[in-house]
């Protein structure tokens, strides 16, 4: 075992946070408060450019001062420790303080990815029980459509509207921050697994100094960077590398609030001078499929350190990269549920392309078989980890008995299947579940699944990813119809709308096939397995619990 393995090696770093005298801990002072007393005060902590290229900068202490100010407006409303608060913004810069604000509360803050429509947002929302929802006129409607769903939601607040501008400026922009434990729960934030609703994954206010080492070690941040995340928060990476370890390291740090374009994103990197880079595979891979012209009209030569995130980056990607910026993209690899990098390609490790690198210097990962025991060099298995680190998910929200089911002797599992090879370098294989990855952002079948079927034309359906040069995956439906006769590209184009519509624009299937019954086990649960077979061509494999097929 590894000696310096979590919790003992943290004890170590316990002084690389800001504790308050009385022993508590509060994630959002050490991510923003601290770099006041730190002499970070004038330093410019976010570098905000618009769509249409408008550029607005905010210094730490403005940040201190504007979270103060959502601060003391959420506790006018009432609010109390451990209340969740939800933020349903696009990327504006209101989104950061009004996370860190909450925080400073001791309320739980959570984000939902502003491309969620209705569908997606009801279940999420009645499963915190958000009590006070921020968004913005133009998301107002989704929220609306389903208030009546939402039995605790008190209070939606419009950031732009009049009323709470006025408001929100008329706060005092000093606050007490609240003296939470290490322990209690900071934010959580809603992923997808193979079966049921979304999965609120809970994090502490102790996870912050495993964030913060985890990016000194795999992103190589110093004290000058101009770093640019480009995760939106609505996913892990967009929270916990865009807001949380990047400012508590006092790192000035950029957003881009529009849409991915090559060119838009070749002219962030120029305009503000990109130190540090992380970003994913998916934008990698559009970048190179516009040439090299395009990247030869910018001076991209601030560029020190890439990284890349959320599914296999493929050594093509990591060639184009080193020809095009003369560096190397480093793999990282985690989770929402771990909380921070846990492998990865870290600087000092060097590149070993195709590899997801090494397991970081506080974790110990195994690759192991389904009865729990280690397979060899070399081997497929089950990716699993030892407990507990300090930002490993504290809960599943409401769902207990689902964040038990991670756990086994003694271990975590996280449904990813990988190997070992004789140097410890980690590969990927693929999902030991059902768990799509499209573009980097992860999607349930089920709930695309359940989304198709209030069609009136569908009977069922049954999602799977399939394999896609650009996106990784895409996502891609089997669709059983009340009348077969009515299948027409005409009604695929319909029900990639209908997904659009009521569950997410990133989440809808790319690709529909009609079918005319979907395999099943004797229990009635899709076999999933079995429509990717199809798919792929590949032998069906032990298809003894079918139904008939
Ligand atoms: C799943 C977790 C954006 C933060 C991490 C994503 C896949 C993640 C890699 C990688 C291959 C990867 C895994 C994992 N994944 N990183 N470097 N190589 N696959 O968090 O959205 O919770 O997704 O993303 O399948 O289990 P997430």
């Amino acid at each position: 075992m590894n000696p310096q393995y979590t919790p003992e090696y943290f004890e170590q770093l316990k002084d690389s946070v800001v504790w308050f005298e009385d022993g508590s801990l509060n994630m959002a002072y050490n991510v923003i408060d601290h770099n006041i007393e730190i002499g970070n005060g004038n330093k410019t902590a976010l570098i905000y450019e618009s769509e249409d290229g408008k550029t607005t900068e905010i210094t730490f202490f403005s940040m201190v001062r504007k979270s103060n100010r959502i601060a003391n407006y959420l506790e006018s409303l009432g609010i109390k420790r451990g209340d969740r608060i939800s933020i349903f913004l696009p990327r504006i810069p209101e989104l950061f303080y009004i996370f860190l604000g909450i925080i400073k509360t001791g309320a739980i803050a959570s984000i939902y990815f502003s491309a969620f429509e209705s569908a997606a947002l009801k279940d999420r929302l009645q499963n915190s029980g958000t009590k006070v929802m921020f968004t913005n006129k133009n998301l107002l409607a989704r929220i609306e459509r389903i208030k009546d769903d939402l039995a605790e939601l008190k209070n939606v607040i419009c950031v732009d509207d009049e009323e709470f501008v006025d408001n929100y400026k008329a706060q005092p922009d000093n606050f007490e921050i609240a003296h939470t434990q290490a322990e209690d729960y900071a934010f959580m934030l809603y992923t997808s697994g193979t079966t049921g609703k979304p999965k609120g994954i809970v994090h502490s206010h102790y996870a912050i100094i495993q964030q913060i080492a985890s990016a000194k070690l795999s992103l190589d941040l110093r004290p000058n960077d101009v770093y640019w995340c480009t995760a939106d928060p609505g996913w892990i990476s967009g929270i916990v590398y865009s807001i949380l370890s990047n400012w508590a390291l006092g790192i000035t740090t950029v957003v881009y609030g529009g849409r991915f374009d090559s060119e838009k994103w070749y002219s962030v990197l120029e305009k503000h001078k990109v130190t540090v880079w992380y970003t994913t595979p998916t934008a990698i891979r559009m970048l190179m499929a516009k040439g090299e012209e395009l990247v030869k009209r910018h001076d991209l030569s601030s560029i020190r350190f890439m990284a890349s995130v959320g599914e296999p980056l493929n050594p093509e990607a990591i060639i184009w990269g080193n020809k095009t910026f003369g560096k190397f993209f480093h793999d990282t690899w985690w989770q929402t549920e771990t909380g921070s990098i846990m492998i990865a390609n870290t600087p000092k490790l060097g590149i070993h392309p195709g590899s997801m690198g090494k397991p970081l210097p506080w974790v110990e990962a195994k690759i192991m078989d389904d009865n729990m025991e280690e397979v060899v060099v070399n081997e497929e298995g089950n990716l699993c980890l030892k407990p507990y680190w300090p930002s490993i998910m504290r809960t599943i929200w409401n769902d207990e008995k689902k964040y038990e089911s991670y756990f086994k002797d003694g271990w975590y599992i996280s449904g990813d299947k990988a190997k070992k090879d004789e140097k410890g370098y980690f590969w990927f294989i693929g999902r030991a579940d059902d768990v799509i990855k499209t573009s980097g952002e992860r999607i349930g079948p089920f709930e695309v699944e359940s989304v198709l079927i209030e069609h009136p034309e569908v009977v069922e359906a049954g999602v799977i990813g399939k394999p896609d040069a650009v996106r990784g995956e895409i996502v891609k439906a089997f669709v059983v119809l009340k009348n077969e006769s009515l299948a027409s590209e005409q009604l695929k184009l319909e029900l990639q709308e209908f997904v659009r519509h009521h569950l997410a624009g990133h989440a809808y299937p790319r690709e529909i096939e009609f079918i005319d019954r979907l395999p099943k086990t004797r229990s009635g649960k899709i076999m999933r397995r079995i429509l990717r077979a199809k798919e792929f061509g590949d032998p069906i494999g032990d298809i003894s619990t079918l139904e008939d097929y």
